[in-house]
C-alpha cells in the first residue's frame, strides 16, 4: 500500500487495537513500535497473519527501530501507563509526561512530516506536551477524545431509546477528563434534539455517565478500556488518510477560537489531508460556555504542572 500509519506504544492493549483496526479496514501499511521490542514483533506478525482472512492487503510490520516509521502519514502515540483503579486520567501527567519526552525527538527525527494522534492520558495535555516538544504546527497534532467520548454518549442514547446506533449522532466539548461537556442540545437521533426526546433526568444521566465513562471501564477491568479508544482513533485517521473532510471532536491547540488560548481542548474540527482543516465555532448558551471554560482551565492546570 501507499500509505503508512504507525503506531507507537502498539504493544500496547490500545494500540494493538488501533494497529488491527487499520489493517483490517485497509486503510495503510501499519508499523507497530514499541520498546517491548518482541511483543511488538508478535503484536505485528499476528495482525498480519489476520489479513489473508478479511481480504486486507495491509502490510504489518513491529519492532522497537524507529527507521521503519520513516515517511508514515499517521503517526498514533499510544505509548503511556494506563489508568490504575484509583486514578484519575490527571495521576498520570507526569509519568507520561516523561513518556512523550522520549516520543517527540523522534518523532522529529523520522516522522518530520507526520500527523500526529496522541491517545495517551491526561490527553490534551499530552497532546500540547506533544505540540510544545516537536515544533510541529497546530493542524498536525489533533487529539484524540471526543470520538471516544461521544461514541460512548451515543452508545447510551441509542440504548435508552432503543434505536440504531446509526441514527444518532453526540456531541461532546472539552478536556478528556471529569469536566468534559457533552451537548444534549446538539446531540440528535435521525435529526432530532434528544431534548425533545428525553425527559431532562434521562439526559442528566446520560451526560453523567459519559463523564464518568473511562471511570466506568476502569472499574471493570481494572485498567484503562481499548476497544473504543482504539476505534476511534481509527476513525480519525480514515478521515485523514481518506480526506474525508469529516467533522469530529478532537483535542486541538486553540488560539482564541471559544474564547480560550494557548490550550488543548475538544472542540469539533474538520478532519482532512493536512490534519485539523478547521475549527467549527458554534454558538454556545452561557452555561455551555461557562463549562468549557472551566474545562479548559483544568486543562491549563495541568500543563501548568508540566511547564508546557
Ligand atoms: C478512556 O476514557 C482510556 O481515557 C480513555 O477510556
Amino acid at each position: 500500500m501507499n500509505r503508512k500509519v504507525t503506531v507507537v506504544g502498539g504493544a500496547g492493549n490500545v494500540g494493538a487495537t488501533v494497529a488491527r483496526a487499520i489493517a483490517g479496514k485497509e486503510l495503510a501499511d501499519v508499523v507497530i513500535i514499541d520498546i517491548a521490542e518482541t511483543k511488538a514483533a508478535g503484536i505485528a506478525l499476528d495482525i498480519y497473519e489476520t489479513c489473508p482472512i478479511i481480504g486486507s492487503d495491509s502490510r504489518v510490520i513491529g519492532g522497537a527501530d524507529w527507521g521503519a516509521a520513516a515517511g508514515s502519514d499517521i503517526v498514533v502515540i499510544t505509548s503511556g501507563r494506563p489508568r490504575g483503579p484509583d486514578m484519575s486520567r490527571d495521576d498520570l501527567v507526569r509519568v507520561n509526561f516523561e513518556i512523550m519526552k522520549s516520543i517527540a525527538p523522534k518523532l522529529v527525527e523520522h516522522c518530520p512530516n507526520a500527523i500526529i494522534i496522541p491517545v495517551a492520558n491526561p490527553l490534551d495535555a499530552m497532546a500540547q506536551a506533544l505540540y510544545r516538544l516537536t515544533g510541529f504546527p497546530r493542524e498536525r497534532i489533533i487529539g484524540m477524545a471526543g470520538v471516544l467520548d461521544s461514541a460512548r454518549m451515543s452508545t447510551f442514547i441509542a440504548k435508552e431509546l432503543n434505536v440504531s446506533v446509526e441514527n444518532v449522532s453526540s456531541f461532546v466539548l472539552g478536556g478528556h477528563g471529569d469536566t468534559m461537556v457533552p451537548l444534549p442540545r446538539y446531540s440528535t437521533v435521525a435529526g432530532i434534539p434528544i431534548t425533545d426526546l428525553l425527559s431532562k433526568e434521562k439526559i442528566d444521566a446520560i451526560v453523567k455517565r459519559t463523564a464518568g465513562g473511562g471511570l466506568e471501564l476502569v472499574k471493570l477491568l481494572g485498567t484503562s478500556a481499548w476497544y473504543a479508544p482504539g476505534q476511534a482513533a481509527t476513525e480519525m485517521v480514515e478521515a485523514i488518510l481518506k480526506d474525508k473532510k469529516k467533522i469530529l471532536p478532537c483535542s486541538v491547540f486553540l488560539q482564541g477560537e471559544y474564547g480560550i488560548t494557548d490550550v488543548f481542548v475538544g472542540v469539533p474540527v474538520k478532519l482532512g489531508a493536512h490534519g485539523l482543516d478547521e475549527i467549527i465555532q458554534i454558538q454556545l448558551t452561557a452555561e455551555e460556555d461557562a463549562a468549557l471554560k472551566k474545562s479548559a482551565a483544568s486543562v491549563k492546570e495541568l500543563v501548568d504542572v508540566i511547564g508546557m
